[in-house]
C-alpha cells in the first residue's frame, strides 16, 4: 500500500526547494568569509548565522517530506555565485536572493491549492511569514547601508555599520559561541 501522501509533483516542488534552502546557506556561507576576509568580522557573523537558518529551514522541508511518507532526495549544490565586490553590493544581492526565494515559496503555495493539498500549504504558511521577515531584514541591511553612504561609504561608516551588525541578534547563535559541545 502507497503511504505516500504526497503527490508525484509535489514531492518533486518540496525537494526542489529543500536543495534550494540548502544552496541559500552556501550563498550566506560564501559571504560569510568574504566579509571576513575583507575585515567585516561584524557582517561575517551575521552572514553565517544566516547561513545556519537556512540550513535549519532545508531541514524543515526534509523532516516535512519524511513525515508525510514522502522520499527525500538531497541533490548536490552548485557552486555559489561570485563573492560581492562590497558591503553594499553584499547587502543587494542578499536581498535579491530573498526576493527570488519569496517568489519560490509563493509558486508552491499556489501549487498546494491548485491540488488542493491543505496538510502542504498549512505547513508553507510558516514560510510565507518567513520571507516576510527575510525580506524585512535585506531591507533594513539596504537602509543601514544607504545611511553609511552607499557606494561610497566611508571606511569610518562601515566600520560603525559592521560594529552594528556583530552586536545583532538572530535566530541562531553567533558561531564565535559554538564548539563541538554546543554545536
Ligand atoms: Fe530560507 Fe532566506 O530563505
Amino acid at each position: 500500500m502507497d503511504s505516500n501522501r504526497l503527490s508525484k509533483a509535489m514531492q518533486t516542488a518540496l525537494n526542489s526547494q529543500m536543495n534550494k534552502e540548502n544552496l541559500q546557506a552556501q550563498i550566506y556561507l560564501s559571504y560569510g568569509c568574504w566579509a571576513d576576509s575583507e575585515g567585516y568580522e561584524g557582517i561575517s557573523n551575521f552572514l553565517f548565522r544566516h547561513s545556519k537558518e537556512e540550513r535549519d529551514h532545508m531541514m524543515k522541508f526534509l523532516e516535512y517530506i519524511l513525515k508525510r511518507g514522502g522520499k527525500v532526495a538531497v541533490s548536490e549544490i552548485p557552486a555559489p555565485s561570485a563573492n560581492p565586490t562590497s558591503v553594499n553590493d553584499c547587502f543587494e544581492k542578499v536581498f535579491k536572493q530573498e526576493v527570488d526565494n519569496t517568489k519560490s515559496i509563493y509558486s508552491l503555495v499556489k501549487q498546494c491549492m491548485e491540488e488542493e493539498d491543505w496538510a502542504t500549504w498549512n505547513f508553507m504558511q510558516w514560510f510565507v511569514m518567513e520571507q516576510t521577515e527575510e525580506e524585512n531584514l535585506a531591507i533594513e541591511l539596504l537602509d543601514m547601508i544607504r545611511v553609511a553612504g552607499g557606494k561610497d561609504a566611508s571606511h569610518s561608516a562601515l566600520f560603525s555599520l559592521d560594529k552594528r551588525m556583530g552586536e545583532r541578534g538572530g535566530d541562531a547563535r553567533l558561531a564565535q559561541e559554538v564548539t563541538t559541545d554546543r554545536p
